[in-house]
């Protein structure tokens, strides 16, 4: 027979053979120890030279031409097979598809990221800082004496007679001086616990604090960059206000208000230029070196932002309340 001819009827052989066990019969038929191809090599062994090349290329041809029949009629084997498979289940096109629910973005999130977003804008750094703090990061480094009502049972949440949930993210001022010199310009967003429940306060509340150290900081430094952070933050829409305050690890101590619909001035921040106790504690020449730290209270803002009235309501998980922001930012 001739070689094409050979081809075309193992083709027809081949594609009338409908499962894989009887295509591997055919396949040693032709292609095994003792198939067709192996005889066919044996029958040129007589032959001279010459004929023997020219033999030897039909046959490896012939050769590689039913090993790639035999795989294809495999794979179209496989397919029907499989196509079977589905033919056998109904499918109803018309069946709406499943939805993935895309949550979005929780209020007091985004507004953390709105306030950083200012303050990298103009220098600062943002730093992460602990939860669970020593009573030295917490107090008696920031210059707050041992007898104040912050540290008692009523207010902070103590975990053993020196390690306590923090109650302000001021703790990061601390531990940031101690390693770093000046100039210092960082940023830190958190959680932090205090001993308190109303529609005003919460055990768990978030603060922005912010920290400037170097040369020359003056206090109509931190008055400008925080009425401008005022600004900015909420378009100019109320009036703001700052007025004297106290605490114990800055001097002078401010506060800013701000004058919500109802008229009623709002608390938002405080904030003063560090107190030369607390760069002593952290060995900060305060002759050199001065600076300012704020304390944002972000539920605070939130709630101002949005109108929202309670502060419970951040924390219930109330879809009703939390499908209002369609905050998908971060997608
Ligand atoms: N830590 C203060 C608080 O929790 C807020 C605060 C006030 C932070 C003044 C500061 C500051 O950095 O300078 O009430």
């Amino acid at each position: 027979m001739k070689s094409d001819d050979l081809i075309i009827t193992i083709k027809k052989e081949i594609s009338a053979i409908k499962d894989i066990v009887n295509l591997n019969i055919l396949k040693i038929k032709y292609l095994g120890k003792k198939g067709y191809i192996s005889s066919q090599f044996l029958l040129i062994k007589k032959l001279n030279k010459k004929e023997k090349i020219n033999k030897s290329i039909i046959i490896n041809s012939q050769k590689k031409q039913i090993k790639k029949i035999i795989k294809e009629r495999i794979k179209e084997i496989k397919l029907i097979k499989n196509n079977k498979q589905y033919s056998n289940h109904e499918i109803d096109i018309s069946l709406p598809g499943k939805f993935i629910k895309i949550g979005s973005e929780h209020p007091l999130n985004y507004i953390i990221k709105k306030i950083e977003n200012f303050f990298v804008k103009i220098g600062f750094k943002i730093v992460i800082g602990l939860e669970i703090e020593d009573s030295f990061h917490n107090f008696d480094a920031l210059n707050i004496p041992k007898y104040h009502p912050a540290r008692t049972e009523k207010d902070t949440f103590w975990l053993d007679k020196n390690i306590l949930l923090r109650t302000q993210t001021s703790n990061i001022q601390i531990r940031i001086m101690k390693k770093k010199k000046p100039p210092i310009r960082i940023l830190t967003s958190g959680k932090v616990y205090r001993n308190d429940y109303d529609n005003n306060h919460t055990p768990m509340f978030h603060q922005i604090e912010g920290l400037y150290i170097d040369k020359k900081v003056s206090f109509t430094d931190l008055k400008g960059i925080l009425s401008i952070f005022l600004d900015f933050f909420f378009g100019k829409k109320y009036q703001t206000r700052i007025r004297p305050s106290y605490f114990p690890f800055t001097e002078p101590s401010l506060e800013m208000d701000i004058l919500n619909k109802n008229k009623k001035w709002i608390e938002v921040l405080g904030a003063g230029m560090v107190h030369p106790n607390v760069l002593k504690n952290v060995n900060i020449n305060s002759s050199k070196y001065n600076g300012f730290a704020f304390g944002i209270g972000v539920e605070r803002l939130t709630m101002l932002y949005y109108n929202i009235n309670d502060i419970r309501s951040f924390y219930e998980n109330d879809l009703r309340f939390l499908k209002q922001f369609k905050l998908n930012n971060f997608i």
